[in-house]
C-alpha cells in the first residue's frame, strides 16, 4: 500500500514513507524516457526485447526467461493467478509485501502466515506450516518493513523443505541495496529448479516507481504459462526504454548503493545514541522501535516528524514501530534532528 504523500500546509514535504529513492533515476534513464516522446503514437514492443536483453547482460541471466511487468506487483499477481487455486494454501511470512497476501486472497487461497524471529523470516516456522495444500510460498528477501534478509543457505533450506508442486516466489525488490556477502538473490535457485521464480523492480534503487516496471526471472515453463495470461502491452514504451538505460548504468546504481549504506550506518549510530532501537537493515529504509519504558511511540514520533514537514511510515501492528526511508543527506539530517527533539521532549 502506498505511503502517505502530503502534509496539509507544507508545500514540499520530505517524503520518506514509500521506500522510494530520493536520488531519482539516472540521468541516462531520463534521457532514454524523453527520447521516446516522439513515438507515443506507436504501440510499445510487446516482446520487451531490449529491456530483457539489457537485464540479462547486466545480471548474466537468460533473456528468454525474463518477463517484464507493470511493476513487480503485476508479475506477482500474474504468478498467483497462474499457480494458486481456490482452497490452496499460500504460505507467507509475517512481514513482506502486503499485495502478495491480497492477490492470494483474491484468488480464493487460504493464507498461512508464519511468525518471524527477531525481525527475520523464520524458515523453521514456515516449514512447520507446510501441508499437502501448500501450493505457493513467498518471502520478500530483504523483507519489508524490517529490512532484514535470510542467508543463501537459509533460502536454500526453505526451498528444499517445500513440496515440488509448490511455487516459491522470492521477492527481491531490494536486492540491489544488499552488501552482506551472505546474501544471494533468487536467480541461481531459478536456474536450478522448476518451481522457483524471482521478482525484481525498477521502483527502488533505479528510482523509477512512477513508470511502473518490474521483472521476473523464471523457469521456461513459468514463462510460457504467464506469457499466456500477460496482456500484450502490459509495459509501456518509455518505461521499457528508461529501465533498459537504468539497468545498464551500473556506475550510477553503485553510487546510490554506497551512499545508502553509508547513510544507514550514520543513522543507525545516531538513533541508537538517542535510545531508539533500529533493526539492522540492508535496504533503503529502516525500522525503529521505541522502547516501551521511554513512554515514546512510533505514532507520536510520526506526528512529531510530520509537524516538521517529514513523512515517515507508521508500521502496522504495534504502536512502538516506525519505518523511514533513507533519503538525501539533508533529509536524513532533518529526520535525526526531529527524532532527537522528540526523544528529548
Ligand atoms: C517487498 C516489496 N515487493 C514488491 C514491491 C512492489 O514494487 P513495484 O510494484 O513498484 O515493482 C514493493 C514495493 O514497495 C515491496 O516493498
Amino acid at each position: 500500500m502506498q505511503g502517505r504523500s502530503s502534509i496539509e500546509g507544507v508545500e514540499k514535504p520530505i517524503k520518506l514513507s514509500s521506500n522510494e529513492s530520493s536520488h531519482g533515476p539516472a540521468p541516462s534513464a531520463i534521457k532514454a524516457y524523453q527520447e521516446c516522446l516522439p513515438d507515443l503514437n506507436r504501440y510499445p514492443d510487446g516482446s520487451q526485447y531490449q529491456l530483457r536483453k539489457a537485464i540479462a547482460d547486466v545480471h548474466n541471466l537468460d533473456a528468454d526467461r525474463i518477463i517484464c511487468g507493470n511493476g513487480s506487483d503485476e508479475l506477482i499477481q500474474l504468478m498467483v493467478r497462474a499457480y494458486v487455486n481456490p482452497g490452496d494454501q499460500a504460505l507467507l511470512s509475517e512481514n513482506g509485501f502486503i499485495m502478495t497476501n491480497i492477490h492470494c486472497v483474491a484468488q480464493g487461497a487460504e493464507l498461512v502466515i508464519a511468525p518471524e524471529k527477531n525481525y527475520v523470516v523464520d524458515v523453521d516456522a514456515l516449514l512447520e506450516r507446510v501441508t499437502e495444500k501448500t501450493k505457493f510460498c513467498s518471502i520478500a528477501n530483504p523483507n519489508n518493513p524490517t529490512g532484514t534478509f535470510i542467508s543463501k543457505s537459509e533460502l536454500r533450506r526453505l526451498h528444499a523443505g517445500l513440496p515440488e508442486d509448490c511455487l516459491l516466489l522470492i521477492d527481491d525488490a531490494y536486492a540491489e541495496y544488499v552488501w552482506d556477502e551472505d546474501y544471494e538473490d533468487g536467480s541461481s535457485l531459478v536456474d536450478e529448479f522448476e518451481n522457483v521464480v524471482m521478482t525484481r523492480t525498477f521502483s527502488k534503487i533505479y528510482g523509477l516507481p512512477s513508470v511502473r516496471i518490474g521483472w521476473a526471472y523464471c523457469p521456461s515453463s513459468v514463462v510460457s504459462v504467464v506469457g499466456r495470461i500477460r496482456t500484450p502491452f502490459n509495459t509501456n514504451g518509455p518505461a521499457l526504454a528508461a529501465a533498459a538505460a537504468a539497468v545498464k548504468d551500473v556506475n550510477y546504481t553503485a553510487q546510490i548503493k554506497a551512499h545508502n549504506k553509508k547513510s544507514l550506518e550514520h543513522i543507525s549510530e545516531q538513533v541508537t545514541a538517542m535510545g531508539i532501537e533500529i533493526v539492522p537493515s540492508q535496504t533503503n529504509f529502516y525500522l525503529l522501535k521505541f522502547p516501551e519504558s521511554s513512554g515514546k511511540s512510533g505514532n507520536a514520533a510520526a506526528d512529531y516528524l510530520q509537524s516538521k514537514g517529514i513523512i515517515p511510515r507508521p508500521a502496522g501492528g504495534s504502536d512502538q514501530y516506525l519505518r523511514i526511508s533513507v533519503g538525501l543527506d539533508e533529509e536524513n539530517a532533518a529526520v535525526l534532528t526531529a527524532l532527537r527533539e522528540y526523544m528529548g521532549a
